[in-house]
């Protein structure tokens, strides 16, 4: 709900809005009084959730529209945009590289054009840690090398590359964000995250708490790790939400282009995200131990040292059992109707 004291009338577009991380954004712009637009092909978002939750108005469009993109740019006076549309499968990435290139580069550069057109010259971007590859350092900093190790961390990486030339060249502005892993929903449990299909570990464990799948699989427990599980960083996505409002509103004030990580700063192992969820849902989860998948590193955890610092981010929900409480609030509301096979169809483990 959108506070009547409204802070702001600016309008925001946010492309990929119906997505899990973009409808929490857009949530977190509306309480914060900005107006938004969103644009989503709903490949993978979800209309019900912006027709139900969000006030925002949605274009059901995609970014490589051209004509779309500029009948949008006139319509609306847009002071920025928040890019979160993109593909985000990993392994498709692989075997599929071009389907990548195409929607998270060429994509891209297509909104960048309509933008530059239209004189709209600040760009929040949703990139990620996947751009390191497989990291020499702990925790990751922005510093680190950057050597995607698939085609979707490649994609991102060409885009900061591209957002980098087109500041020099055109003075467009942009934050770029390097997400860990976005996990939990809102804290009120009205939005969470409905990936279909789900790859991510969190959704996935809660959905076999559900009973909607039979176990979860453990890729690899040899690791050289506390208890030999994969370590990653959760953030919880309100909090990655915030950080883009003051990303926003860092080019907003005439801030210069920027990159920061956001993440947790601290790693949990796939074995405490299990016993945490059975914490959390006092349902004991059935495990399958499986050997590890190629390029998954042992630990992937991230600095936010510097987003801290220079946007004053501050993350409320740092602690697993909270993210993972929020996460379970929704999945329960939002699959209770679901049935065990339409998910199973789905799931990639
Ligand atoms: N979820 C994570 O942990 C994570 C981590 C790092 C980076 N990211 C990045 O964050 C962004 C959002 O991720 P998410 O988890 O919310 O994914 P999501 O799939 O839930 O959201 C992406 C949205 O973009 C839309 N979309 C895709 N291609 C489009 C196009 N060509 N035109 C219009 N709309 C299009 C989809 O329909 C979907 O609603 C992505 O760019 C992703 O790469 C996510």
């Amino acid at each position: 709900m959108i506070p009547t004291n409204q802070k702001h009338k600016t309008t925001i577009l946010v492309t990929g809005g119906a997505g899990y991380i973009g409808s929490n954004a857009v949530l977190a712009l509306e309480r914060k009084g900005y107006k938004v637009v969103i644009l989503d092909n709903l490949v993978y978002g979800h209309r019900d959730i912006v027709t139900t939750v969000l006030q925002a108005k949605l274009w059901v469009g995609d970014i490589n529209d051209r004509s779309l993109l500029a009948k949008l740019f006139k319509t609306y006076n847009i002071a920025a945009v928040i890019h979160f549309a993109a593909y985000a499968y990993v392994g498709e990435s692989v075997t599929n590289p071009e389907k990548y290139y195409r929607n998270n580069v060429v994509g891209t550069i297509n909104l960048l054009d309509a933008m530059l057109t239209a004189g709209v010259k600040n760009f929040v971007f949703s990139s990620t840690c996947a751009t390191y590859g497989i990291p020499k350092t702990m925790p990751i900093a922005e510093t680190h090398p950057q050597n995607p190790i698939n085609a979707y961390g490649t994609s991102k990486l060409t885009v900061e590359k591209i957002l980098h030339d087109y500041n020099q060249a055109y003075d467009l502005k942009s934050v770029i964000f390097r997400y860990f892993n976005a996990a939990g929903a809102d804290p009120t449990g009205i939005l969470g995250e409905d990936h279909i299909p789900e790859t991510h570990l969190i959704p996935l464990v809660l959905l076999t708490a559900l009973g909607r799948r039979d176990y979860i699989k453990i890729f690899g427990t040899d690791y050289p790790t506390a208890d030999g599980t994969c370590v990653r960083d959760y953030i919880h996505v309100s909090d990655l939400a915030d950080a883009h409002i003051l990303g926003l509103e860092y080019l907003l004030q005439g801030g210069n282009t920027a990159t920061f990580n956001l993440g947790n700063g601290h790693g949990f192992s796939v074995k405490e995200v299990i016993e945490t969820v059975q914490l959390v849902t006092g349902i004991k989860i059935p495990r399958l131990e499986a050997p590890r998948r190629p390029g998954d590193p042992p630990i992937l955890v991230g600095s936010s040292r510097l987003v801290k610092k220079i946007l004053d981010w501050q993350p409320q929900y740092s602690d697993l059992s909270q993210i993972i409480t929020h996460a379970w609030n929704w999945h329960q509301k939002r699959h209770q109707n679901t049935h065990k096979n339409k998910i199973e169809e789905f799931v990639t483990s």
